[in-house]
């Protein structure tokens, strides 16, 4: 479903992203793990289009997408959440998800117009996405004055409105305590069940390897392994970079 092939991302000598190839295939959840700076965020802004590469090549459902605009990949299919949560504070949390509703279905230009009259289908899975993220009953409030564990969850649930078949996120459970961790393990899977790829991006560890169908690990930019979590887990390589960082079975 993506591909990226010898991709690399230098800023002045760093080479954040360093010859990277990844795929990530249709309907599974993909790892992306590492040490702080290794270079998984850069990835995720490379493939929405925030970042051009230095070198190489990033193709979407068999098209090269590396020359395309930020907002033309979100509307190919490309969704994500940001590790620094982006949501719309001054709006209500059901008008976070239905702008992301609506503009899938008319693109910018027909916003307006879709938000103003917004019914039917479009409103009931809207409705359905705050009853799967568990803020139907916060459905009113503004997203900023929400607990951070809840914003998480709406950035998610926005993603999720978007229709994108490939979800982007970036560190989701950051900030959560152990029982939100498990629901979002569980929305997760449940994304995937509904026919969404997923990119997940994490340090918890325990999270990575219960729902990951594959991990791949990253460090100074490169990639140093990529297996099963099983696999990945046992890499002489990889438990040498996360030495001194934190705990690869935390
Ligand atoms: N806009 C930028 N300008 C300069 N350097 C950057 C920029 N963005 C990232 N970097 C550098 O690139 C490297 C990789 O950063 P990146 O944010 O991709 O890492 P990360 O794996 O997401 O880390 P973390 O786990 O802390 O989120 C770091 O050395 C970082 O300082
Ligand atoms: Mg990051």
């Amino acid at each position: 479903m993506l591909e990226l092939q010898n991709l690399s991302r230098h800023f002045g000598g760093v080479k954040a992203v360093d010859t990277l190839d990844l795929t990530v295939r249709q309907g599974e959840i993909l790892g992306l793990i590492g040490p702080n700076g290794s270079g998984k965020s850069t990835t995720v802004n490379l493939i929405t289009g925030v970042y051009r590469p230095t070198a190489g090549t990033v193709r979407f459902m068999g098209r090269d997408i590396t020359a395309m605009e930020p907002h033309q990949r979100s509307e190919i299919g490309i969704a994500r959440t940001f590790q620094n949560i982006r949501l719309f504070g001054h709006l209500t949390v059901w008008q976070n998800v239905w702008a992301a509703r609506v503009v899938r279905e008319r693109g910018w230009a027909g916003f307006r117009q879709r938000w103003l009259s917004g019914a039917g289908a479009a409103r009931e899975e809207a409705e359905s996405l705050l009853e799967f993220g568990d803020l139907a009953h916060k459905r009113d409030m503004l997203a900023g004055n929400l607990a951070f564990g809840e914003q998480r969850r709406l950035e998610l649930l926005r993603a999720a409105a978007s229709g994108a078949p490939l979800l982007l996120l970036d560190e989701p459970a950051a900030g959560m305590n152990a029982e939100e961790i498990q629901d979002l393990d569980q929305r997760i899977r449940s994304l995937r069940d509904q026919g969404r790829t997923i990119l997940l991006i994490e340090h918890h560890m325990e999270l990575v390897m219960e729902v990951c169908d594959r991990v791949a690990v990253l460090n100074f930019g490169r990639k140093i392994a990529e297996g099963t979590p099983g696999e990945v887990q046992a890499d002489a390589q990889v438990r040498a970079a996360y030495l001194g960082t934190e705990s690869l079975t935390a």
